[in-house]
């Protein structure tokens, strides 16, 4: 997948003007590489139908009906769709409160999405995008389904953080029609998908894929199928040191305001909040299946799953929530402590704020290298790319590999 990396644009300012120009033709580079097959004859997909109406499922059904599409919106459970429809509801009229949105165009995106509970009703679609649980079988059986129901044209994708595309093709019996597009929360804000394609995903699909991507007003990004593709792979890395550093006794607080204060849009505990550790959890389940995990591996994410502390949707995980504000929650050094002590862990919480950062931000520049090493990422700038748009790196840094070339002296 190796492709040339972008030259080094001549700028004279700056380093946060250099990592403009820098990213400017980062992107350029993405959007025009040999890694795309031409999209010559190709009709536009019109009609997409969304599969799991939870956050994501919604978010990205937000998107498509911004984009103009029509969106059939399926949950199995419809206690599950009317919840979904309710939060695509409440953002558009929120956006027509806040004077982003006319009335009347309001309408006409809820007059284009449709709910249903009933398969067939997404027989008509030109692509389906799944974003039910982060399990395999789920989605196998999902891919099966939608196989079945579906028109002899329709494009599977897979909203997959983490999991094997060719894992997820089987029994879906049209192999070469499905690929991973990896949206990033909130899906109808983050600018830039990656695109996964699978071992038989054909070039038409990924043309096909790619073009759609844009209509919904996203950059996409090649990745290479494998575990957590660019972003969740390295992100993996960074969040493993963060929980290391909980064990050690470093509050949350000090962890985020670190990494904020480094440039990161939002701190790592802030965000596994936001994301949720149950599902945090459940993907750490699934990773566990195909890699060894030692007892202390991400055991305070873990932890605080089983104890209900999901972040934001229970009030309670790194922080304690009042509304959106976020407040210390003196428990969580006691869970610390006490996950440290069953593990034999001596706690060690006087660290400095440029240890902490150096300790989590090592592991994006380490697992950068070996993604490109092993070809899952088209050009070094790609990555950086999906950690600027994707995950809040700070974009006036560049990114983490070309974090890793200053530390080269490059
Ligand atoms: N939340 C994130 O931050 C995030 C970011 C990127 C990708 N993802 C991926 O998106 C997917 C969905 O995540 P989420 O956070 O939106 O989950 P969620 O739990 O909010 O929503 C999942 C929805 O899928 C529905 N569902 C489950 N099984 C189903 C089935 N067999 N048929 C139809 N509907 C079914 C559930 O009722 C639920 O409404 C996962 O693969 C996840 O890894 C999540």
């Amino acid at each position: 997948m190796n492709t040339p990396a972008v030259k080094n644009t001549p700028i004279a300012s700056g380093p946060a003007t250099r990592a403009a120009a820098y990213l400017a033709e980062a992107r350029r580079a993405a959007e025009t590489g040999p890694e795309w097959p031409a999209a010559t004859g190709l009709a536009a997909d019109h009609a997409l139908g969304v599969v799991g109406a939870g956050t994501m499922g919604s978010g990205i059904a937000l998107c498509a009906l911004a984009a103009g599409l029509t969106v059939t919106l399926l949950d199995a459970d419809e206690a599950a769709l009317q919840r979904g429809v309710q939060r695509i509801r409440d953002s558009l009229y929120g956006a027509v409160t806040r004077g982003r949105l006319l009335a009347a165009e309001c309408q006409q995106r809820l007059a284009r999405l449709h709910p249903a509970t009933d398969w067939a009703a997404l027989s008509d679609s030109d692509a389906v995008i799944e974003a039910v649980y982060e399990n395999t079988a789920i989605k196998q059986a999902v891919m099966a389904r939608l196989h079945a129901a579906c028109a002899p044209h329709t494009l599977f994708i897979s909203n997959t953080s983490t999991l094997d595309i060719d894992e997820l093709a089987q029994g879906n019996g049209r192999p070469g029609q499905l690929l991973g597009m990896h949206f990033l929360t909130p899906a109808h804000v983050t600018p830039l998908v990656e695109v996964v394609r699978g071992r038989a995903t054909s070039d038409a699909s990924l043309a096909r894929a790619r073009a759609l991507a844009v209509r919904l007003g996203k950059l996409p990004v090649l990745a290479g199928n494998a575990w957590g593709f660019i972003g969740n792979r390295m992100f993996e890395g960074y969040l493993r040191e963060v929980d290391a550093l909980q064990l050690q006794g470093v509050p949350a607080q000090r962890i985020d305001a670190a990494l904020e204060a480094f440039g990161f849009a939002l701190g790592p505990c802030r965000t596994l909040d936001m994301a949720g550790t149950d599902l945090v959890s459940q993907v750490l389940a699934m990773r566990g299946q195909r890699f060894e995990q030692p007892a202390h591996y991400r055991r305070v994410t873990r932890r605080l799953a089983e104890l209900g502390r999901f972040g934001h949707k229970s009030g309670r995980g790194h922080y304690r929530y009042q509304g959106r504000e976020a407040l210390p929650d003196p428990d969580l050094a006691r869970v610390c402590a006490e996950e440290a002590r069953a593990l034999g862990i001596k706690q060690q919480p006087d660290v400095g704020d440029d240890t902490i950062v150096r300790r989590c931000v090592a592991p994006l520049v380490d697992e950068g290298g070996r993604l490109l090493a092993e070809g899952m990422a088209c050009r070094a700038s790609d990555i950086d790319l999906v950690w600027v748009l994707g995950y809040g790196f700070p974009a006036h840094r560049g990114g983490p590999m070309v974090m890793a070339g200053e530390a080269l002296g490059g």
